[in-house]
């Protein structure tokens, strides 16, 4: 057997995010589940080739201060936690600090965002888990993730990804679900709701708001 030797933080990283980030649905899941937990009450996902291409997701909740968004992308890095107590009593949906900086070690994001009162909006890029300084943005209230290129760093994780369809129907199945769950919120995506005469186009999208009593597919 080779020695035993502790993992560099780089390769630990990387095996860490495996375990949050297995496929396009789970970036969509982990950043709209954010976006709830930022107070959103209305939120669009965007996607581009089943999500390996793009994955966009803008909500109009609380936004991050410019000086904590670097933070954000550290792992164990959260603002809906502090103590081991506050486990016993979690309110949101994420409390890990795990997300962003599993979504960032696998992927080049980009994050646009302004918390309403804010002059400026704020905004960071990042490739790989390293993440460039904050810049100032013009920006509408709220924030937007966009996640490029997912896996674009660990080849043998894209190697097991299945087709494009079949990654697109997994955010379907997904959107649904978190649709169906958060009636409070409104939701609107594509391009799942494109039936197969519709052909390239019209660009079609989904919106669902349960809670009025509407599900329905519209072009725009
Ligand atoms: N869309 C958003 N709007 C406002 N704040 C956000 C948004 N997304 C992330 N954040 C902030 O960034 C922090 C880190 O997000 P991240 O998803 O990595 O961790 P988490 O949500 O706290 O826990 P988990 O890893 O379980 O999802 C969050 O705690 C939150 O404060
Ligand atoms: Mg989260």
């Amino acid at each position: 057997m080779p020695h035993i030797q502790q993992l560099s933080s780089h390769v630990a990283d990387l095996i860490a995010a495996g375990e949050v980030v297995e496929r396009p649905a789970s970036v969509v899941k982990e950043l709209v589940e954010n976006a709830i937990d930022a107070g959103a009450s209305a939120i669009v996902v965007e996607i581009q080739r089943g999500g390996m291409g793009l994955i966009r997701v803008t909500d109009n909740g609380c936004g991050i201060a410019p000086e904590e968004l670097p933070t954000a992308f550290l792992r164990h890095a959260t603002s809906k936690l502090r103590t081991a107590e506050d486990l016993a009593k979690i309110g949101t949906l994420g409390f890990r600090g795990e997300a962003l900086a599993a979504i960032s070690a696998v992927s080049r994001v980009d994050v646009l965002t302004r918390r309403p009162g804010d002059t400026t909006g704020s905004a960071i890029h990042g490739e790989g888990g390293h993440m460039e300084p904050v810049r100032e943005e013009g920006a509408p209230e709220g924030t937007t993730i966009r996640v490029a290129d997912l896996f674009y760093n660990t080849p043998a994780r894209l190697k097991f990804m299945k087709k494009d369809s079949a990654e697109t129907a997994a955010v379907a199945g997904l959107m649904q679900h978190l649709a169906l769950s958060h009636p409070d919120v409104s939701f609107k995506w594509n391009p799942p709701c494109t039936p197969p005469w519709a052909g390239n186009s019209p660009k079609r999208w989904c919106r669902y708001r349960v809670g009025a009593g509407t599900s329905r597919c519209g072009a725009l």
